[in-house]
């Protein structure tokens, strides 16, 4: 027969078992993809969001991370994402333009002053907005990550638009970065960054264009051996989450999400500053020649998109004075 205490001890247990039982299943996981080898810095300042956020809600809230496109490319994740196959995607605000209209504003070139003006737009007013802005597409914003300033890389120097004149270069999937390369003189090519080698390789195209980590690491300086810093375009990284999974979080869970990718955002930049002369110095040792254009005709050839802008996209253009506005 039980005693009391015998009672007490096995409905304890029970209890017991069957919290941590319940807290297994309460456990939310959430996929995360992304097209970046693992030793890319927004990798580790990701992984390191994944860590906070599961210390911060007691491992009730994690994060598993798919890198190298291995969930597909940067759309095919997003097209997963809105179809519930995963929850968080990151992307960029190039791939985001398709997607959310307000995105595009990044893309414009020679649209940021500096680096600080890219920081406090990204995590000002502004920035917030088009992080929410998307909330009909099925996905909002969480995070932006540093990613740098974009340049044109090829096999030879490009000092002045007119050395693009003839190149099949390729460009993000974004109505921007098409139009830019037309202005510039270029032949835009539009392609998934996984693709990008192999077409670097096969001269399907004949230059392309990103910041100096991404074209390291994805081994690109095998094949192109000038990078010229004309740096066009700061375009961030974003890092997405679908509604549906971020509706169904708690306003406690909400908040250490939001923690957890402030701060790594906040590594990010650290991460990145690293990161950049790490690659640098890397592709300069395989042979590569880092040169530096004058940037004023780069600028001035790119003005008429601004003034189509104006004429064509009154919303667009809107949030673009107020991007210029931001000290
Ligand atoms: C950067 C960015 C990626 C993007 C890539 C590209 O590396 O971090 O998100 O896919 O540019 O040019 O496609």
């Amino acid at each position: 027969m039980m005693t009391r205490k015998n009672v007490l001890t096995a409905v304890i247990g029970a209890a017991l078992t069957f919290g941590a039982t319940a807290s297994v299943y309460a456990a939310t996981t959430f996929k995360l993809s992304h097209n970046h080898p693992r030793d890319h810095a927004v990798h580790q300042a990701m992984d390191h969001m994944a860590k906070e956020v599961r210390k911060l809600t007691d491992g009730e809230v994690r994060i598993r991370i798919y890198p190298d496109a291995q969930l597909g490319t940067q759309r095919e994740s997003m097209e997963l994402m809105q179809n519930g196959a995963l929850e968080m995607v990151k992307t960029n605000a190039a791939e985001l333009e398709a997607f959310a209209p307000a995105y595009a504003a990044f893309n414009l070139p020679y649209l940021f002053r500096d680096k600080s003006h890219y920081y406090n737009v990204k995590e000002g007013e502004v920035g917030e907005e088009i992080l929410a802005s998307s909330r009909d597409s099925g996905f909002i914003g969480v995070t932006y990550y540093d990613a740098g300033a974009r340049s044109f890389y090829t096999s030879k120097p490009i000092n002045t638009p007119e050395d693009l004149k003839g190149l099949k270069i390729r460009v993000q999937p974004s109505p921007s970065a098409i139009a830019m390369v037309n202005a510039l003189g270029g032949s835009p090519t539009p392609l998934a960054y996984g693709e990008l080698y192999t077409a670097l390789q096969q001269g399907v195209v004949d230059a392309a264009e990103n910041n100096i980590p991404s074209f390291s690491l994805s081994r690109h300086s095998e094949v192109s051996k000038y990078f010229s810093l004309d740096e066009h375009t700061m375009v961030p990284d974003v890092l997405v989450i679908s509604t549906k999974a971020y509706d169904a979080l708690s306003d406690e869970h909400k908040d250490a999400l939001k923690t957890a990718a402030d701060s790594s955002m906040e590594l990010m930049k650290k991460l990145w500053a690293e990161s950049e002369a790490e690659e640098r110095a890397k592709a300069e040792k395989m042979g590569v020649e880092f040169v530096k254009p004058n940037k004023t005709a780069f600028v001035e050839a790119v003005q008429p998109m601004y003034d189509e802008l104006e004429k064509t996209n009154p919303e667009l253009s809107e949030i673009v004075e107020r991007i210029k506005a931001v000290q």
